[in-house]
């Protein structure tokens, strides 16, 4: 598919970008009280930005730090593009981060490409044509119980706002599940979950450059993705449930189950 292999060519420079910046000053700058944006953020997003104007000017972009951007033509298509993915671990120099490059054509997320470049692994999928990690077909884990389950997950920027419900979910998991970890790229996460090393994953307030290309690779890869009560996902909802299907329903029950007054589903 060509968008594909463009997704893919593009994807791996902008790795190198991230690569470039990895053990040198990255100019770090706060958007928000803990959420970070370097020169690597930047860079990388111009990189896939200019890349896309030169071989798609009619196509249009929504891309973390630029926004939506129109192309010259009707938006039937739409790049939608996280240039970093794990901010906070890429400017500590702990190496797990991404670079997440997604279509969307008439609403419908058709391919994507995550890639990280700390251990040259590329996630590619596109509807209908199946999963690959560096070009081999991926499958999602056969873990068919949640006690038996390694479970990720993600906290917001804004976490301080809504602790107890974060507590409240997590701890949740920590009783059911066989452990949980907490990575810090939403992206790769959920790859992990297309690639069968994890089984199931939730997290609040993610973004549609966060989830989009993750999306389509792993439910390519046999995996399922809704929202916290097991309904139909979509990139621009604030709630993902995703797993390799098997536990699904588990997941959901537990997270239905988390007390009202702790903010509930
Ligand atoms: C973040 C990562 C992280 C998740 C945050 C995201 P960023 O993206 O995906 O794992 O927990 O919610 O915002 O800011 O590093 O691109
Ligand atoms: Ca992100
Ligand atoms: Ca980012």
């Amino acid at each position: 598919m060509e968008y594909l292999e463009f997704a893919i060519d593009v994807a791996r420079k902008a790795g190198e970008v991230l690569k470039h910046y990895a053990n040198r000053e990255k100019f770090v700058e706060l958007k928000g009280r803990a959420n970070l944006v370097t020169v690597a953020d930047r860079e990388s997003e111009a990189l896939i930005i200019s890349a896309i104007r030169q071989q798609y000017p009619h196509h249009a972009i929504l891309a973390e730090e630029s926004g939506a951007l129109s192309g010259s033509g009707p938006a039937e298509a739409r790049w939608v593009i996280d240039p970093l993915d794990g901010t906070t671990n890429f400017a500590h120099q702990y190496p797990f981060y991404c670079v997440s490059i997604a279509l969307e054509q008439d609403g419908v997320v058709t391919c994507g490409v995550v890639y990280d470049p700390v251990r040259d692994e590329l996630f590619s999928g596109a509807h209908g044509l199946g999963a690959f990690m560096n070009g081999k077909r991926i499958a999602v884990s056969d873990v068919a119980k949640l006690s038996d389950a390694l479970l990720l997950t993600g906290f917001p920027y804004n976490l301080r706002e809504q602790l107890d419900r974060l507590v409240g979910q997590f701890r949740a998991f920590l009783n059911e599940s066989q452990a949980v970890r907490r990575g810090g790229s939403a992206a790769l996460d959920l790859c992990y979950i297309a690639l069968g090393r994890c089984d199931g994953f939730w997290e609040l307030n993610l973004h549609p450059w966060d989830t989009a290309a993750a999306k389509v690779i792993l439910e390519e890869a046999g995996g399922l993705v809704t929202d916290f009560k097991g309904n139909r996902f979509s990139i621009y909802m604030r709630q993902i449930v995703a797993s390799n299907s098997r536990i699904h329903d588990e997941i959901v029950k537990v997270l239905v189950a988390v007390p009202d007054e702790l903010g509930g589903v």
